[in-house]
């Protein structure tokens, strides 16, 4: 595929008012949501979970593309259109997590190595055949005492930087997701030290790999205060310490950054984002590639249970409003009661 169509794909992925939609949740990580609301991980209860959140309507206003997981990918709606056409259909790009997930690092105390590369190749290919037009890779980084090591930043810099280049030459927009957990008690000063670490070993080996940055996409923590820290940075200080980090590093040539949630609150994820694009414009489209943030409260709603359907769209469908506002420094938390109502 050509590299104007590697950058048009990427630019539509961070549409004005719009973001990307994380349902590639592996099977040991869908099981531990569906745990929290009691409900049994099966592949029918998987897939009835995924049709809900694909066929809510209207919510390509604010939805650009969805991550899948390699069962989803070959799943179907209830009337038998597969995921992947059915997304297309109302002009939603399907995209696939195609990383095996992060593993103990050899030789290293808590610390992983994202795992995938051996086939990558060939898997590409089928996904591609299969529909889907973009990737992810999540790398995971560890704060700790004395942690992340430069050993366990660069190793996974370099798997990551391997698999973007793979994904460029398949025709499939990259999304790079090197992510530093926000788990522990550090303050937001370590919080930007280890995320500036990261992000310029990912560039640098995205940059040495012959990555085209205008092809790619970036999935980023913000940098936040450890989630078990006694001080909290406030919306405004979270905005101007991850702005301040990733200007140092992400190149302009970037089409956009589509942060994670990692975690932090729905409401949190919301007015964060919309703190970073209140003091812009930026280089880059800033964006959501949100898991729990999109989907906690319809998975709360929903509980397992057909007659709940409704109800858990209208939670997807709000939090994705919110989200949209969010892009444009317009949302505020009033607009959260307002639909409450609804
Ligand atoms: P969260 O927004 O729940 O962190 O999930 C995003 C994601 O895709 C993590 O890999």
């Amino acid at each position: 595929m050509a590299a104007n169509e590697l950058h048009e794909t990427a630019k539509a992925l961070v549409a004005e008012g719009k973001g990307i939609l994380a349902a590639d949740e592996s099977d040991s990580t869908i099981k531990k949501r569906f745990d929290s609301i009691g409900v049994e991980s099966t592949e029918e209860n998987r897939r009835a979970y995924r049709d809900l959140l694909f066929t809510t309507e209207g919510v390509e206003e604010y939805i650009s593309g969805v991550i899948l997981f390699d069962e989803t990918i070959r799943q179907a709606s209830a009337g038998g259109t597969p995921f992947p056409k059915l997304l297309s259909s109302k002009g939603i790009i399907p995209g696939i997590k195609v990383d095996k997930g992060a593993k103990a690092l050899a030789l290293a105390e808590d610390e992983t190595v994202t795992e995938g590369l051996d086939g990558l190749r060939g898997r590409l290919e089928e996904y591609r055949d299969l529909g889907a037009r973009f990737t992810k890779w999540r790398a995971v980084i560890t704060i700790g005492t004395s942690i992340p090591s430069e050993y366990c930043i660069w190793t996974n810099a370099h798997a990551l930087a391997r698999y973007a280049a793979l994904s460029q030459e398949a025709g499939l927009v990259p999304i790079v997701e090197p992510e530093v957990l926000m788990d522990g008690d550090h303050s937001i000063e370590r919080s930007f030290e280890v995320t500036s670490r990261t992000l310029h070993a990912v560039f640098t080996e995205l940059r040495d790999q012959r990555v085209q940055p205008e092809g790619m996409l970036l999935k980023p923590n913000m940098v936040l205060s450890g989630y078990s820290a006694s001080t909290q940075a406030d919306h405004e200080e979270v905005a101007h310490e991850t702005m301040r980090c990733f200007y140092r590093h992400v190149p302009a040539a970037v089409p956009g950054i589509v942060f994670l949630s990692g975690g932090q609150s729905d409401e949190d994820a919301t007015a964060n984002l919309n703190a970073m694009n209140a003091i812009g414009p930026h280089p880059w489209q800033l964006s959501f590639s949100y898991g729990r943030a999109l989907q906690a409260p319809a998975l709360k709603a929903w509980g397992g249970k057909p007659e709940n359907v409704e109800a858990a769209q209208r939670s997807y469908y709000h939090r994705a409003k919110m989200n949209g506002a969010a892009r444009t420094g317009m949302y505020a938390p009033e607009m959260e009661r307002e639909a409450v109502a609804v």
